[in-house]
């Protein structure tokens, strides 16, 4: 007899609910007995004693589903310690329903800030086990999150959709991807999709190299030029601030333009004269169904979560490493990101083919 409870937190994406199949099916055919808590909103439901009792009939045909069937909600790391409005503590709150309901685990899907969540509750003696879930791809300890192909799937569409219109009017286009603090998503939609400048926040970048991309390629008899921006892009000279100073800039940035594609499209017009057009996927990057490499690597995640419950192996995060599944320890990844190294072959390589990183 097995008793889990399932939780979906953070910013959603494709994948969730393939998760969840791959640890309930690969449960449900290892153990006699299964029961399935699942906690509605993220850590929300945990604190606030709000699931739901789940059949395993409830996990079938949902392999291809968008979304989470639990919902998910943003419950900030560093407020997790903060006693709610009505003066609850929440850690005690969610040790006092995760024993109430005498769970043998905890899965958690969730990105970096709901890792940090899941290893303070293994330290207060809870049963956890993680699944990296984040279209970023900057969890640490995993070469690849769920979620972040079916993103770049979604982000390469919208480059290829730009492509055919910038070759008809000639004009620059920019193309603003997710990400948050890191460029994976930019940098492999900015690939496949055949960018001529990437932006990444891993690397600052210049805005006259960029403009001498621009003209460069005009020089060579290209009238458009499409540039892939990582939302978490940095200028070098903004790069160079201290923490405060950055802080200020970019309130005052914020009070200018919507997001940072429209400054380096001002920036470019400004020493160009060209027309700018910029185009913002937003949250489609996250929507939809998951693409079939997200699905099986969901699949195998869910199988090895339920395999270590099985083991009865708790206090890690099922990782891809090598190829491989890896349990790693909570301990050594929680807390740390993974981002991109501007040394790394794949820049080199994307450089060879004439890609500029504006720097
Ligand atoms: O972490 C996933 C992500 O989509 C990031 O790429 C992005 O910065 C953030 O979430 C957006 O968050 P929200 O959905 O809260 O606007």
């Amino acid at each position: 007899m097995k008793r889990i409870g399932l939780l979906t937190s953070g910013g959603d994406c494709q994948a969730l609910n393939a998760t969840m199949r791959g640890v309930v099916k690969g449960l449900a055919n290892a153990c006699d007995e299964l029961e399935v808590y699942g906690f509605l909103n993220g850590y929300k439901g945990l604190i606030y004693g709000d699931y739901r009792i789940l059949d395993t009939r409830e996990f079938s045909g949902i392999l291809t589903k968008g979304g989470t069937i639990l919902g998910s909600s943003r419950q900030p790391f560093k407020l997790m310690r903060v006693p709610d409005a009505n003066g609850l503590d929440k850690v005690e709150a969610m040790k006092h329903t995760y024993h109430k309901l005498r769970l043998d685990c905890l899965v958690i899907l969730g990105g970096n800030g709901t890792q940090k969540t899941a290893n303070l509750l293994r330290e207060e003696g809870l049963n956890v086990i993680h699944l990296p879930k984040t279209i970023d791809n900057d969890i640490y300890g995993t070469d690849m999150t769920f979620g972040f192909y079916s993103a770049v799937n979604i982000a390469t569409e919208a480059i290829d959709c730009i492509h055919t219109t910038a070759a008809s009017h000639n004009r620059v286009f920019i193309v603003e991807v997710m990400g948050h603090k890191v460029g994976w998503l930019t940098l492999y939609a900015g690939m496949a999709g055949g960018a001529d400048i990437i932006l990444l926040p891993e690397i600052p970048y210049d805005i006259d190299k960029v403009v001498e991309k621009i003209n460069e390629r005009s020089k060579a008899g290209k009238g458009f030029t499409i540039l892939a921006v990582a939302e978490g892009a940095i200028s070098k000279e903004d790069a160079a601030l201290g923490k405060k100073e950055l802080k200020k800039k970019m309130a005052a940035d914020a009070q200018k333009y919507p997001c940072v594609s429209y400054k380096v499209a001002a920036e470019i017009q400004e020493k160009t004269g060209q027309e700018i057009r910029v185009t913002v996927p937003g949250h489609t990057q996250r929507g939809g169904s998951p693409c079939p490499y997200d699905r099986v690597l969901s699949t195998r995640y869910g199988a090895e979560a339920a395999r270590a419950i099985m083991d009865a192996d708790y206090g890690c995060m099922i990782g891809l490493v090598d190829g491989k599944m890896k349990r790693v320890p909570l301990g050594e990844c929680a807390g740390k990101l993974k981002t991109v190294d501007p040394k790394s072959s794949i820049i080199t390589e994307a450089k060879m083919t004439g890609i500029s990183f504006g720097d």
